[in-house]
């Protein structure tokens, strides 16, 4: 399973790469605004340094903004020259269907955003996305369950012979990451918290320690 950030935060995006684990990077308009970036050319500015400081062959979502077949595909067709690592992302709504299909003969990739039912997902993989991406975390925040949508998708893609990568969306702690990938999501993509969060154990400290003391005892 791959490892995507969700963030447009730079410090977070340098922290993950420097661990040797990331593989990708997903934005959305949300995420921009938190990071006080507006403005088409700031915007188009700030997937470019995304991209530079991913490295080659990583994948980095940027979002359209138009909500119309027209403006979508102009809209993407600006974000895929930024940059090769570059993934146009699209709402799963009529027009963006058409969008992603579009895309797709155009040989431009594609991130299918905005996926809460297996309905949707099938739509999508018709279309060629490249990505798809079911939101978790908000599913679980319905009281519904967000895991059991990453299993039926998963199911109906292998069934179907689907190429589209499931990519396991708003994440919200580490036990997302562990069940994304029992499920058998292909991507998970998550704060940078919640990937810091599978490293802790306390035995690991409690083991560390002891060593470190016993070592410190025999060579003093
Ligand atoms: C996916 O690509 C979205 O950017 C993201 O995962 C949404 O997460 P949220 O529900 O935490 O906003």
């Amino acid at each position: 399973m791959q490892f995507f950030v969700d963030t447009a935060n730079l410090d977070h995006i340098r922290e993950a790469a420097e661990l040797g684990i990331l593989d990708g990077v997903t934005t959305n308009p949300s995420l921009m605004a938190k990071e006080g970036i507006s403005g088409e050319k700031n915007i188009l500015q700030h997937y470019l340094d995304i991209c530079k400081i991913v490295g080659p062959g990583r994948d980095v979502s940027a979002e359209v903004i138009s909500t119309d077949f027209k403006g979508m595909v102009a809209e993407g067709k600006r974000l895929a020259e930024i940059h090769e690592n570059i993934v146009v992302k699209v709402p799963m709504i009529r027009e963006g269907v058409k969008a992603i299909s579009y895309f797709t003969e155009a040989g431009i990739r594609t991130n299918c955003t905005l996926v809460f039912s297996a309905g949707q997902a099938l739509l999508a993989a018709k279309a060629g996305a490249t990505y798809l991406s079911p939101f978790i975390g908000r599913i679980d925040d319905m009281g519904w369950n967000g895991m059991a949508l990453i299993k039926e998708i998963v199911e109906i893609y292998n069934n179907s012979g689907f190429e589209t990568a499931v990519l396991a969306a708003s994440i919200r702690n580490p036990l997302h990451i562990i069940d994304a990938a029992k499920a058998g999501a292909d991507v998970v993509t998550c704060p940078l918290s919640a990937i810091l969060g599978l490293f802790y154990h306390p035995l690991t400290d409690i083991g560390l320690e002891k060593f470190l003391e016993d070592y410190r005892k025999a060579n003093p």
